[in-house]
């Protein structure tokens, strides 16, 4: 695992589009794995940037993305499908049909983890998977205690990671309890993984990512088993480490 410190969100984000931007550049059919958040935003801001300035064409692009709250409809404000419509897909050249968001409202959620599992498989191996850390080390929605073989399937949100995504909702409330999500199995069969971390409250993820423990009890350290994962980290999330 090669970790890289940056001086901020700013240079982290640009650091990342810029991997992202040569990957696609680099492929006839580039396969990203893609993740919501805080932390990628704004990079998807600079790829945004990069294709209205014709650096980057996108239209042999396929992606998918890590997860999807259960009982959210795709046009909700909350939903993943709408923040990636809204942050990336809508202002990119991406054929719609290469997008790819687990559906939150399927009527049989474990066929849907199923049938999302298998259209990874038969697309072929993700080129670069995205990932952003929660404070208890969650990739994708994969909690403490998932086992590192587990390929999609349905999780019931820790109530650290509903507090979290708190913000983005009226009320906690409202915060949806269970999620798809891709398996860390899943992700860990991807070709390259790039794992973005920034600010303050990631700090006490990065010393366990840093230490090098693997254990189940902090999903990322699954990452040290990987073989090409590079994980950028801004100052503020490095801290004393
Ligand atoms: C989002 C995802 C999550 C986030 C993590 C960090 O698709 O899979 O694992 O990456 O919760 O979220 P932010 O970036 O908002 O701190």
């Amino acid at each position: 695992m090669k970790f890289i410190k940056v001086k901020d969100f700013k240079e982290m984000s640009m650091k990342a589009a810029e991997m992202i931007a040569d990957r696609v550049k680099e492929s006839e059919k580039p396969v990203l794995g893609l993740a919501t958040g805080s932390t990628p935003e704004g990079l998807y801001k600079i790829l945004v940037e990069k294709y209205k300035q014709g650096e980057i064409d996108f239209s042999n692009t396929v992606t998918f993305n890590l997860d999807e709250y259960i009982g959210l409809p795709d046009d909700d404000p909350q939903s993943y499908h709408y923040f990636m419509n809204e942050n990336l897909f809508k202002h990119i050249n991406i054929p719609a049909e290469n997008t790819h968001v687990p559906s939150g409202i399927a009527e049989d959620v474990q066929q849907e983890c199923r049938d999302y599992e298998s259209l990874i498989q038969s697309t072929g191996k993700i080129d670069l998977q995205i990932l952003g850390i929660g404070k208890n080390g969650h990739i994708g929605f994969n909690e403490p205690g998932t086992a590192f073989d587990i390929r999609t399937h349905i999780v019931d949100l820790d109530e650290t990671t509903i507090q979290a995504n708190a913000r983005f909702f009226d009320s906690i409330d409202d915060v949806p309890t269970k999620a798809i999500t891709m398996g860390i199995g899943t992700i860990l069969e991807s070709k390259e993984i790039l794992m973005i971390i920034s600010g303050e409250g990631k700090q006490e993820a990065v010393t366990k990512l840093l230490q090098g423990e693997i254990s189940e009890d902090f999903p990322a350290s699954a990452l040290h088993k990987h073989p090409n994962t590079t994980v950028i980290i801004d100052e503020a999330a490095w801290g004393d480490n």
